[in-house]
C-alpha cells in the first residue's frame, strides 16, 4: 500500500493571491501549491509592486501595501484564466482596473458576461479595449443584488472580491458552491471582511474598511485528490491519500464505488483500493456538489478499460473532449456525439506517443499511460506543471515509472 499527500488547491490559491490586494497588511499563506499558475500569480504581485517572501516550501508572506498601479497588463497574464480576479480586487482597492483579457485552457468559449454584468450592477463601467478589460468606478462600488444566470466559479469569486470593498450589502444569487469558493470566503473573513453563505446558493457580503493581514492555510486540492483516486482505480492500486477533505470528494467516491472500487473515508484521508477491473458507469458533469468537469477527462481514461459501455455527458465545457482523440491512439474505443462520449471498455490500452491539449487532458493521458501496456510518450507535459504539484514524483512514490524527457515539439503553453 502506498501513501501520498495532497497539496493546496490550485483554484483557491489563484483566487486568494489576488485577494491580498484588498488589504495593506501582511498575509501569511500556507499550503500554497508549487505549480506554474501560482508562480505566475506571485510574479504578478511582485511586478505590481507587492512583496512575496518565501517562508517555507509551501508558505509565503504577501504584502501589497506598495502596489500603486491598477494595470494588470503583463503579457503572461493573458495566458492565464485567473487573471480576471485582479479585476474585482483592483476595482475595490483603486476604483479602477485594467486587466488583460483572460486566457485559460482551450476547453470551450468561456465568456465572462456574468462577471461584467455583476460589476456593472455594482456601479462599474466596463469596456473591452485593445485586448484588455477596463473597469472604472470613480465613486466606488456599491452593494446590490446580483442574480447569476449560471453558477459560475469565476463570476462568484470576482464579485465576492468586488463586494468586500463595496458600500453596503452585496447579495449574489445562484452562486457557485465549489470548495475553493468557500476557501476564498474564509480567507476574506480572515482579513476582516464579512462574507456569509459561501457554499450555498446565496452569498451576502457586507462591505467593510480597514481589512488587515492574517495567517491562512489553503485547503487541499479537490481535483488532485480525485486524479490520484482515479489513478489508483486505473492501476488496481491500494493507496492512502493524506491531507485530503473526503467530504469534497463525495461525487467521485460514490462514482468509483458504483464501479466496484473500494473507497474508505477517514477524517482527513481516503484509502482507495481497486482489486479488479472497474465496471462501466455513466458520468454527467455538473457544478459542485456534482461530478466535477475537471475530473471528467481522467475518468474517461479510466472508463476506457472498464467492463461495459459508459456514457460521459460534459455539461460545463463544450470542448473538453480533446483528450479522447489521444486516448483512442492508445486503443480506446470512444465515440463523441456533441457533448456526449460513448466509451466502450476495451481489455487494455497500449502505450503510444500522445499530446496533451490542456491541464486535465494531460492528467487523463497520464492515467491512460499508467494503464497502458508498454511506454507512453506524452508531449506538452508543461500543462501538468501549471496545475499539479509534482504529480510525476507523487505517482512514482506510489510505484509508477514516469521520467521527464526533452521533446522537440513542446508547443507554446496556453493557460
Ligand atoms: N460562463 C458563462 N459566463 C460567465 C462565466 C462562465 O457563460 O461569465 C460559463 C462557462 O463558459 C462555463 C460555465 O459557465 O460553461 C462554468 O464556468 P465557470 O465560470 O464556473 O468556470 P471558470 O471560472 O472559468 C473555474 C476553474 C476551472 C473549472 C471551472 C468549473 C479556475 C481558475 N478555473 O473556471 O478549472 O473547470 O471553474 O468548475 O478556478 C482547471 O482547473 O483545469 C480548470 C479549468
Amino acid at each position: 500500500m502506498g501513501e501520498v499527500s495532497i497539496s493546496g488547491a490550485k483554484n483557491a490559491a489563484v483566487a486568494i493571491l489576488p485577494a491580498t490586494l484588498l488589504t495593506e497588511g501582511v498575509c501569511k499563506i500556507d499550503n500554497l501549491p508549487d505549480i506554474e499558475d501560482v508562480r505566475i500569480m506571485r510574479m504578478m504581485i511582485q511586478t505590481l509592486g507587492g512583496s512575496v517572501e518565501e517562508t517555507g516550501r509551501d508558505s509565503v508572506n504577501v504584502c501589497t501595501k506598495d502596489v500603486h498601479t491598477h494595470e494588470v497588463t503583463h503579457p503572461v497574464m493573458a495566458r492565464m484564466r485567473a487573471s480576471y480576479y485582479f479585476m474585482g480586487a483592483m476595482l475595490g482597492r483603486f476604483g479602477k482596473a485594467e486587466v488583460v483579457l483572460p486566457g485559460g485552457c482551450a476547453i470551450g468559449q468561456r465568456p465572462i458576461d456574468q462577471h461584467i454584468k455583476g460589476l456593472c450592477a455594482m456601479g462599474a463601467s466596463v469596456v473591452t479595449d485593445h485586448g484588455s478589460i477596463k473597469a472604472t468606478a470613480p465613486n466606488g462600488l456599491f452593494g446590490t443584488e446580483i442574480f447569476l444566470d449560471i453558477a459560475s466559479v469565476g463570476a462568484t469569486v470576482n464579485l465576492m472580491l468586488a463586494g468586500v470593498s463595496a458600500r453596503g450589502l452585496t447579495t449574489i444569487f445562484n452562486c457557485a458552491k465549489e470548495p475553493h469558493v468557500v476557501d476564498l470566503a474564509n480567507f476574506l473573513n480572515c482579513i476582516g471582511a464579512s462574507v456569509k453563505g459561501a457554499g450555498t446558493d446565496v452569498i451576502r457580503i457586507r462591505g467593510r474598511e480597514g481589512l488587515h493581514g492574517c495567517n491562512y492555510t489553503i485547503i487541499p486540492d479537490q481535483i488532485e485528490t480525485g486524479t490520484l483516486m482515479i489513478a489508483a482505480a486505473a492501476t488496481r492500486g491500494d493507496i492512502v491519500i493524506r491531507n485530503a477533505i473526503p467530504a469534497h470528494m463525495e461525487a467521485v467516491s460514490n462514482k468509483l464505488m458504483e464501479m466496484g472500487v473500494h473507497v474508505e473515508e477517514g477524517i482527513d484521508h481516503l484509502r482507495v483500493t481497486a482489486l479488479k477491473r472497474p465496471r462501466c458507469a455513466n458520468i454527467k458533469t455538473s457544478p459542485y456538489p456534482g461530478f466535477p468537469t475537471d475530473l471528467q477527462q481522467p475518468m474517461t481514461a479510466l472508463l476506457s478499460t472498464a467492463e461495459g459501455t459508459s456514457l460521459i455527458t460534459e455539461n460545463i465545457f463544450e470542448e473538453r473532449f480533446k483528450h479522447i482523440y489521444e486516448v483512442r491512439r492508445m486503443g480506446a474505443d470512444i465515440s463523441i456525439d456533441g457533448h456526449i462520449a460513448v466509451v466502450k471498455g476495451v481489455d487494455g490500452l497500449t502505450g503510444a506517443a500522445v499530446k496533451a491539449s490542456d491541464l486535465r487532458a494531460a492528467a487523463a493521458l497520464v492515467t491512460a499511460g499508467l494503464m497502458a501496456d508498454g511506454e507512453t510518450l506524452m508531449s506538452n507535459v508543461k500543462y501538468i506543471d501549471r496545475g499539479y504539484d509534482h504529480l510525476d514524483e507523487k505517482l512514482n512514490s506510489l510505484g509508477a515509472d514516469i521520467t521527464r524527457v526533452e521533446t522537440p515539439d513542446e508547443e507554446e503553453m496556453s493557460y
